[in-house]
């Protein structure tokens, strides 16, 4: 599968990754080689992974909790300080092995650590192969709030290799495949139309709608690396998205939602407020929210969950001047951002999505 330029570093799929990797790693004088992984890719995936890797050091590996709750700065701590303690210096490399909260947490680790040492992303969730680990985002929670900490730094590379799959729960491949979905849903009505269409997500029919998908992401990512304008479209269904996810963090009698599930109910939200706002027609509206709903089931809010997600959107990074601002969609395949909607209308998209 064709290699994906970005813009400083390149992002390679399947066989053709552990070659590159190797030729990097052999053409490259690094003083040390740590390999960050969480207790579900120590297990299910560093075996795969190191059995296609040629080099001629021994790789330290550093084990990390998995889940979002641990995406905090006391991970980053202790990491920095294994770092430390293994004699990491700024000639070392990390090697991202694991989900969005590996390869942004592991991102932002390696551009801090003695003011920047390089790293590699290899992305073991779906979530990660399409969104999380390209496009230079690392960073970390603050609290329950999500990524509040963080810096855009580009890796050296991102490695997509699809048979990690095999091994990840449906739950899992349902929230990457919500990223996916969104993708279509901003950039391109015919890849929508596509994954709509999908009976199921099997790996197979999966390595080009990867590919598809973090071209599609890759293409605004180097028009806008820092998100000045268009890469906000990439937020489309994350503001009102991240405070639900927010929210069923900090509330501990609430189940989690995997990232997906929240921005699959946040573009749901946001699809109404753009047909109130930007003129997207009532009918791809209903098809959006058919769409979600078969996949993802739908979850019930109180009026008491409705307040606190709301009071939440403050902290939603594309605000400023105290007000927030939204990705919304105009028609099926095409976003536009920094809109600022009434506040009535997030109370209604709240009903239209229970309805
Ligand atoms: N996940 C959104 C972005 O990378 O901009």
């Amino acid at each position: 599968m064709k290699t994906i330029q970005s813009t400083s570093y390149s992002i390679h799929f399947n066989e053709t990754c552990y070659e590159k990797l190797n030729t990097y790693l052999k053409s490259t004088n690094f003083s040390k080689i740590f390999l960050l992984v969480d207790t579900n890719t120590h297990i299910h995936c560093l075996p795969r992974f190191l059995s296609n890797i040629d080099v001629n050091m021994s790789l330290e590996i550093i084990e990390m909790e998995a889940g979002e709750i641990h995406k905090t700065l006391d991970t980053c701590t202790q990491i920095w300080h294994s770092l430390s303690d293994l004699d990491g210096d700024r000639q070392s490399l990390i090697i991202n092995l694991g989900g969005g909260v590996v390869t942004d947490l592991g991102g932002f680790v390696a551009s801090t650590f003695k003011r920047g040492v390089r790293f590699v992303n290899v992305p073991t969730t779906l979530l990660s192969m399409v969104d999380a680990s390209v496009g230079g985002k690392t960073g970390v929670d603050l609290g329950v709030i999500k990524n509040q900490i963080g810096v855009i730094n580009f890796s050296d590379m991102v490695l997509i290799d699809p048979l990690f799959l095999e091994t990840l729960p449906e739950e899992e491949m349902r929230s990457g495949f919500a990223e996916m979905l969104k993708h279509g849903l901003i950039k391109d009505a015919d890849y929508w139309n596509r994954l709509c269409s999908l009976k199921e997500l099997n790996i197979s029919d999966l390595g080009n709608l990867i590919h598809e998908s973090v071209t599609l992401k890759n293409e605004v990512v180097k028009r806008d690396p820092t998100e000045q304008g268009e890469r906000k479209q990439l937020n489309f269904g994350h503001t009102l998205g991240h405070a639900i996810e927010s929210y069923r963090l900090e509330n501990e009698t609430l189940q989690t939602l995997l990232h997906g599930e929240a921005i699959a109910v946040g573009m749901v939200m946001e699809g109404y407020l753009s047909a109130k706002t930007c003129g997207l027609s009532e009918e791809a509206l209903t098809e959006i929210k058919n769409t979600f709903k078969a996949i993802y089931g739908s979850v019930d809010f109180t009026e008491n969950d409705k307040s606190s997600i709301i009071e939440l959107l403050k902290y939603d990074k594309k605000n400023s001047h105290g007000q927030i601002k939204y990705a919304l969609l105009e028609s099926i395949g095409s976003c536009v951002v920094d809109i600022i909607v009434d506040d009535q209308l997030i109370d209604e998209a709240f009903m239209y999505y229970a309805s």
